[in-house]
């Protein structure tokens, strides 16, 4: 009977409901990013690359020389290798730093100015073998696997990327030869051009988990402002053919980056994105390449410019023209320092940094880095004081205003929301007489009400009967964390 579980709820089961109710729609912003490319003066180490939690993904570019039974041949321009005498085994602790903070890391092979090629099957397995062997896996027990004798050392890499841009046969067989081992990630690079020629068959398979398209250099397929429609073709056909795999949209990282394709970050938000996030199996971003997302801020601006282009409403504080939680602009400055984003590049005014504020649930106040032209964003968290300021010191800060909830209610959304939620358990309660035989795969449609129709309406009463009845201060803060983090 349904009716039983209208008891006062278990913790658990409250979360249970929660984690049903997390939306599925999630806009991807993954960023891969290649490294390897720009040499050591130029290009930050993988530990900072992974340290600045700008990407998900960093593909070490190039293993440039492999095939007809060689050694293969890593080239990481001045970074290290290029000659079998460069040793590139002081990565290896940077490596494992990328993926203790969640990042893949993943070896491309090939690139545009290597020396490859594949003789035979026989030479794509001695070649499958030699990356298992060297970077796939590593036998902790076996002296002949010993970290100096791997090129990145001891490490252990999530996968290969097939960054392969001469005509090289037996691709099918060294993607077959990968993957019949376990828990190795397929890549691929190919150029936007559909199919790509060099590695169509092995895409064919079916055996990749990402394919990072590369959208420049290639001005029949990039994107262009002026007739976007080739490109949405061009995009739809990757999508819709590669289905099984995530298809990320590789964007050179600055205007320098490539001999065309460039989109400047706003384009990207306002015109791109909606595009591709169309897709259910668009991965993210790929950047070429690290050095360039440097120099040019490219992933930042992308992440502050869809922040403050996003038109949902801000999640943890309601909007403007509601009285009880705006900001006010008051006149001084900080007890701390506050946490600044600059931006030159874009549209970050002072909307775009109330929205920063806003989404941002710790933000206790905003204001302009550069006041005269009102640039820049800083904000405040919890902890930083106002301080009045005296004798024209100070500058325009826009503080959070604070009222105390008069009921618990109130922090969820008011009396609107109380008055919905008594609504929709009325309704519960007017169903539950006729729904003792629900069976678990009814639909909501044909008219009946579903089971999930009915756990959804239900867990909005949970919701609504933990913070109208106090059942413990843990499970409040759990629940207030969930909503804030939405
Ligand atoms: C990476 O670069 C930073 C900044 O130059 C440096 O402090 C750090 O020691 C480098 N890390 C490694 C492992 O080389
Ligand atoms: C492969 O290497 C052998 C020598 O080991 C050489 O005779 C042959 O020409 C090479 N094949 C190609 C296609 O380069
Ligand atoms: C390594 O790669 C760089 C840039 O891709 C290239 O200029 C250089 O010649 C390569 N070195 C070798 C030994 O292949
Ligand atoms: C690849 O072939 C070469 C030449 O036969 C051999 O020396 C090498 O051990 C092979 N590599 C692997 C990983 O089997
Ligand atoms: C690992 O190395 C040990 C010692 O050389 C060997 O006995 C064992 O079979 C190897 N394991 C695998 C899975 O290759
Ligand atoms: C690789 O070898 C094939 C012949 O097996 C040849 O047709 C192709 O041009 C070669 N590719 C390169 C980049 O040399
Ligand atoms: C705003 O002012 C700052 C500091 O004077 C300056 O660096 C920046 O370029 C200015 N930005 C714009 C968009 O004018
Ligand atoms: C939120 O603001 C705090 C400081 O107020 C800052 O440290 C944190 O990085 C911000 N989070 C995001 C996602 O911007």
């Amino acid at each position: 009977m349904i009716t039983k579980t209208l008891q006062p709820p278990s913790s658990l089961f409250l979360l249970i409901l929660f984690l049903t109710q997390i939306p599925t729609s999630s806009q991807s912003n993954d960023v891969a990013v290649y490294w390897g490319q720009n040499g050591i003066t130029n290009e930050a180490n993988l530990t900072q690359t992974c340290a600045s939690a700008k990407y998900s993904f960093v593909i070490i570019s190039f293993l440039s020389g492999f095939g007809n039974f060689s050694t293969p041949l890593l080239n990481l321009t001045t970074h290290c290798g290029g000659d079998p005498s460069s040793s590139c085994t002081q990565l290896a602790s940077q490596i494992t730093y990328c993926q203790k903070q969640g990042i893949k890391v993943i070896l491309s092979i090939g690139g545009g100015f290597g020396t490859y090629n594949l003789t035979s099957p026989q030479d794509a397995l001695n070649l499958s073998d030699y990356l298992w062997n060297n970077f796939l896996y590593r036998n902790s027990s076996s002296s002949s696997s010993s970290s100096q004798s791997r090129p990145l050392g001891g490490s252990i890499l999530d996968g290969i990327d097939f960054a392969i841009e001469e005509f090289t046969p037996y691709l099918k067989d060294l993607a077959r030869d990968l993957k019949s081992h376990p828990n190795v990630c397929l890549s691929a690079s190919p150029q936007c051009l559909f199919p790509d020629s060099i590695l169509a068959s092995a895409l064919d398979t079916g055996l990749f988990d990402y394919v990072f398209v590369k959208f420049y250099n290639n001005p029949s397929c990039e994107f262009s402002q002026a007739n976007p429609n080739p490109f949405v073709n061009i995009w739809n056909q990757w999508v819709t053919s590669l289905k099984k795999a995530e298809i990320f949209l590789g964007l050179p990282a600055s205007p320098a980056a490539s001999s065309s394709g460039y989109v400047s970050p706003d384009l990207f938000v306002s015109q791109v994105l909606p595009v591709v996030n169309n897709s259910p199996n668009y991965g993210g971003l790929a950047l070429w390449t690290r050095y360039y997302d440097e120099v040019s801020g490219f992933s930042t601006a992308i992440e502050i410019s869809a922040m403050c282009t996003q038109q949902s409403d801000p999640k943890c504080k309601r909007s403007s023209h509601d009285d009880d939680d705006g900001f006010e602009q008051r006149f001084g400055s900080m007890s701390i320092d506050g946490f600044k984003v600059v931006y030159d590049g874009g549209n970050l005014g002072v909307q775009c940094c109330e929205m920063m504020c806003r989404k941002n649930c710790s933000c206790e106040a905003y204001a302009a880095v550069n006041e005269a032209n009102k640039t820049g964003c800083q904000i405040w968290g919890k902890g930083s004081k106002f301080v009045e300021g005296h004798g024209g010191k100070g500058q325009a800060i826009y503080v959070v205003k604070h009222r105390e909830p008069r009921t618990r209610i109130r922090f969820l959304g008011g009396q609107l929301l109380k008055k919905r939620l008594l609504f929709k358990l009325q309704s519960v309660a007017a169903i539950v007489p006729y729904s003792n035989n629900i069976d678990i795969t009814e639909k909501q449609t044909g008219g009946g009400y579903g089971l999930s129709l009915v756990l959804e309406l239900f867990s909005q009463y949970l919701l609504y009967a933990t913070f109208a009845f106090p059942f413990g201060e843990n499970i409040k803060k759990k629940v207030s964390i969930y909503l804030s983090s939405l």
